[in-house]
């Protein structure tokens, strides 16, 4: 028997840095749904995912929950599998950047490069903040400050080895502009790699760090550790087994058919990879697919900072696994950003799901139940009214295998619906009920029942990587079977046999009822906590400090507003020992008549300030009341002059 042919295809490798969320199920189904698709068309597949867990943050997470970075990882890297199991997602490899094999692989490629004399020792040139170890480049500076903390940088140099990626600007670009190669996908990403990066001057890249150690170490300078990119990109490699002794794939799967993930890390999969390839001589990936965000709220990508997360588990238990897959993979055009929405999913899932698909389940077996007590008998009479519906099934099959296996999805499933309902109308053209009630119509009455079943088995057929779990559902009730539920070709057409046996089953999409079911996970939505209006609280200082603050009672003598603020009162104030005037910047608070009288708290002893022209001789105390101050006040029986401690 002649070899499979072979298709590998691969999601990123995530951060578990925090949970997966839904942005990260949609790659991963994307990829699932072609590597099941794949595998129904005869391909040997595999299907690799993982978890890229070395670098700063990972070590710094660890660091603030008390415990290992690879405690840490372990313990989200099981969440990410909880999940793809529950997601039925199929993998066949799960890499994880902490395996030996990884970390071996990554060792002797950095060796490779260096002794090749792609990678060099220089100096790294750049801006550092001391208190987070950082080196930024200048654009990175927010305000000319460090990002992560808002201190000042200082410019700094560190030794650090740099790999020659200036040197393939030229092969990169042959190979994004190549359009039979049709390396990048969508097109637009294309132009931006080339002219953001290429054009603009593509520099050596960093590929050494030392102000951290979760890493891998370069064998041969071990303080230096190889930069996070270069160690998550060989992951497509070492699953395979390449320079490790582990795994023994590389021949058989490499080069990748196709590498998927979002927008931003394109320019990683489509510049950095690509290089690291040429300088080790091995063949380049065939595609890389970088599909849009899903956006949620203020457009920005998704991230789990932003809490607000819909959690798939919860969609998964409510709604079905396949009405999650579904909702991701019909709704987000490929290329595009998706907001995401529970209405959206809901309104979708009713319209296609519970009206077209299921309706024309059920009706269909309803009917051949009714009318031939679920067995269709072999005297049929097909006619010209046959042929549109069938001619639109012939032709569907294609188009799903292209869409699909290019991830446009979107466009896939809707073809696939528009069939559906083409299907639907072609029952109300044959008003089975009619031709029931004639005797002589009956030959016509099975094979329109015929046409519907075989209707029902080729839609679910090329749904079936999408809706991996209701797909055997569906042919459950309309007596399918494994000998006639494969990725069909034109040739085989008609495999239902012709005395097909159909069975009634649950309703596979009970409607949702969107009004209550966006109430209810609204109430099941983790509340966002209210935005604090309260100061921080300060550092320790010295008790010392606090002594030396002299707090007094004062009682008000006078008190008028200074003339052109709107700000500030003056008073004259009884400190006990003697008269002084302060100011207090309280007059939207208070009218000055209100004031007189009263016995307040003052520190004393600050040094004397002008305000307005007028000299201020301590501070009265207030207390933040919403948006505005009020005064602390005292009892008039204490007297003005009595220390506060
Ligand atoms: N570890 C790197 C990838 C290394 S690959 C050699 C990384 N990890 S990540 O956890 O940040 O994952 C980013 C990827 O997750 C995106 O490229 C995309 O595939 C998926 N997504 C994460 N959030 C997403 C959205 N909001 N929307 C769509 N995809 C999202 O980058």
């Amino acid at each position: 028997m002649a070899d499979k042919q072979k298709y590998y295809i691969t999601t990123p490798i995530y951060y578990p840095s925090g949970n997966p969320h839904i942005g990260h199920c949609y790659t991963t189904i994307a990829c699932d749904c072609v590597a099941r698709m794949k595998r129904m068309q005869g391909f040997d597949v595999m299907f690799l995912t993982g978890t890229d867990e070395h670098g700063q943050k990972i070590e710094k997470k660890a660091q603030e929950e008390g415990t290992t970075p690879k405690a840490y990882v372990d313990a989200i890297v099981e969440n990410f599998k909880k999940l793809w199991a529950r997601l039925g997602i199929s993998y066949d490899r799960y890499v994880r950047t902490t395996d030996d094999y990884h970390v071996k692989t990554v060792q002797n490629i950095f060796e490779k490069l260096y002794k090749d004399g792609w990678i060099y020792k220089s100096e790294y040139k750049g801006k550092y903040c001391t208190p987070c170890e950082s080196f930024w480049t200048e654009s990175q500076l927010v305000d000319g400050k460090c990002p992560d903390c808002g201190r000042d940088v200082t410019d700094a140099s560190e030794e650090a080895y740099f790999f020659k990626l200036s040197h393939f600007a030229p092969q990169l670009k042959e190979l994004l502009l190549d359009e039979e190669k049709d390396f990048l996908n969508p097109k637009s990403r294309v132009n931006e790699m080339v002219h953001n990066f290429i054009d603009s001057g593509l520099q050596d890249l960093c590929v050494s760090r030392t102000s951290f150690t979760w890493g891998i170490p370069v064998t041969f300078d071990e303080k230096h550790i190889v930069y996070v990119w270069i160690d998550a990109l060989t992951n497509y490699i070492s699953a395979l087994g390449f320079m490790n002794d582990t795994y023994n794939d590389y021949e058989k799967y490499w080069p990748a058919d196709a590498h998927v993930m979002a927008k931003e890390i394109v320019r990683f999969h489509s510049l950095i990879w690509p290089a690291i390839l040429m300088a080790l001589g091995e063949p380049l990936p065939k595609k890389v697919y970088g599909h849009g965000w899903i956006t949620f709220g203020d457009g920005g990508k998704m991230s789990k900072s932003k809490g607000n997360v819909i959690d798939p588990f919860v969609l998964c238990d409510r709604y079905g696994v396949d009405a999650l897959r579904f909702h991701l993979l019909r709704e987000m055009v490929f290329g595009s950003d998706m907001p995401y929405s529970n209405e959206m999913m809901f309104n979708r899932y009713n319209a296609d799901l519970a009206n077209d698909l299921g309706n024309l389940v059920s009706r269909t077996v309803a009917m051949a139940i009714k009318y031939f007590d679920g067995t269709l008998p072999a005297d049929k009479e097909f006619t010209d009214a046959d042929t549109d519906l069938v001619s639109q099934l012939d032709a569907l099959q294609p188009v799903v295998s292209d869409t699909f296996g290019t991830c446009r999805f979107s466009e896939g499933l809707e073809a696939i619906f528009k069939v559906i309902a083409r299907a639907n109308k072609y029952i109300d053209e044959n008003e089975p009920w009619k031709l029931a009630k004639d005797e002589t119509a009956k030959p016509r009455l099975a094979a329109v029942l015929y046409n519907l079943l075989d209707a029902v088995r080729r839609v679910t057929i090329l749904l079936t990587p999408v809706m991996p779990h209701t797909a055997p559902q569906i042919f459950e009730q309309i007596g399918a079977t494994e000998e006639n539920t494969g990725w069909y070709d034109s040739e085989k057409k008609y495999l239902l046999p012709a005395d097909v046996t159909v069975k009634k089953g649950p309703v596979l999409f009970p409607r949702i009822d969107v009004e209550k079911e966006l109430k209810e996970l609204e109430a099941l939505a983790p509340k966002a906590e209210e935005p604090s209006d309260l100061e921080p609280l300060k550092e320790l200082t010295k008790f010392d400090n606090f002594a030396a603050l002299d707090l007094r009672a004062v009682k008000v003598l006078e008190c008028e507003k200074v003339p052109k603020s709107d700000k500030l009162l003056k008073f004259k104030v009884d400190d006990g020992f003697g008269e002084r005037q302060v100011l207090s910047g309280i007059a939207k608070y208070y009218k000055p008549e209100d004031l007189i009288g009263k016995t307040l708290a003052m520190i004393v002893n600050l040094e004397p300030r002008k305000m307005m022209g007028f000299e201020s001789n301590g501070m009265i105390l207030s207390v933040r009341n919403g948006d505005g101050f009020r005064v602390i006040e005292f009892p008039d029986s204490v007297k003005p002059g009595s220390d506060i401690s």
